[in-house]
């Protein structure tokens, strides 16, 4: 497969194509997203709007599948639910006008699950609809693939040819001490008072846990919501960004430029994909 890798982040669905096929193009607005792609992936996305991306340009590269994570906040359970007429979805409603001219081969959509039943969902079906394409809508959450991350998420998987469901793992999950990192950052653990005031609605989990929450971009700031926190013998402290990086599934190794902010490297993350929910999606293709 030759891959246009859209809104590419951290370059999630690369390390998802393993071996099925070859990114050509990688498209992100965001400088950080793409300093880090760089430095993971050797090759730096183009830094362009996806609504300024004409047809011919995407065309030029030559690629018969595109993988794509657009903007899940208008579609988020805590978003706006404004759908379609979120500004954030103008690069989604462009490529759709693309799609009707000159639709990929394949095209897998990665999205909250409030994606389902919206509009941008009704689009891209019509849109698959019109070109005779086959479409499965999928669900999963990496904590049947042996993650100990509650991350659900839907894969709207397209192609020319017809498409069959495949059986989802069923792989208990691993305990979180075996994601956490050989020395801890003491700077990640909180401060009493901010124990004291936000305890209540705060997500805790141990090392020998099997589950951890979402972690979202506003983990770096936010304590209710944002992702569990760890307690351990010493208190309770913020997973680091690599132990949230393992818990997506991203390779070992993988690290962020050294200018980077935590809460800038929180916040990619938190945009990410979890890699083997990824490829169980891909696989489908
Ligand atoms: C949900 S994240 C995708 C994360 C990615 N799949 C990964 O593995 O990290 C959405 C990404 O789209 C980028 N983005 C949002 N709107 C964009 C636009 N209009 N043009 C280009 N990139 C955009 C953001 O900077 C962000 O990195």
């Amino acid at each position: 497969m030759r891959v246009l890798e859209l809104f590419s982040g951290l370059g999630g669905w690369r390390c998802a194509l393993r071996n099925l096929g070859r990114v050509v193009a990688a498209y992100d607005v965001s400088e950080p997203a793409n300093a880090t792609y760089a430095l993971n992936h050797g090759d730096r996305p183009k830094s362009r709007e996806i609504a300024n991306v004409p047809l011919a340009e995407l065309a030029s590269h030559g690629a018969e599948t595109w993988l794509m994570s657009p903007p899940c906040q208008p579609f988020c359970r805590m978003g706006n639910h404004q759908g379609l007429d979120d500004p954030r979805s103008r690069a989604f409603r462009h490529l759709m006008d693309l799609f009707r001219e000159a639709p990929p081969d394949y095209l897998v959509l990665e999205n909250v699950i409030g994606f389902l039943g919206s509009d941008a969902h009704t689009l891209l079906t019509e849109r698959i609809r019109a070109h005779g394409m086959h479409q499965l809508d999928l669900q999963a959450c990496p904590s049947r693939f042996g993650l100990p991350n509650q991350r659900p998420r839907v894969f709207i998987v397209t192609s020319r040819k017809p498409l069959h469901p495949r059986p989802m793992p069923e792989l208990p999950p691993r305990p979180l001490v075996d994601f956490l990192d050989a020395e801890e950052d003491q700077a990640l653990y909180l401060q009493p008072e901010t124990l004291a005031r936000y305890h209540y609605g705060m997500d805790f989990v141990e090392p020998r846990d099997q589950r951890s929450t979402c972690f979202i971009g506003g983990y770096g700031r936010r304590f209710v919501g944002s992702g569990s926190f760890l307690r351990t013998e010493r208190g309770v402290r913020r997973f680091s960004p690599t132990e949230v990086a393992r818990l997506l599934g991203l390779p070992d190794g993988f690290s962020f430029p050294e200018a980077l902010s935590l809460e800038v490297r929180y916040r990619l993350l938190g945009n990410g994909l979890s890699i083997p929910v990824a490829a169980w999606a891909l696989d489908h293709l």
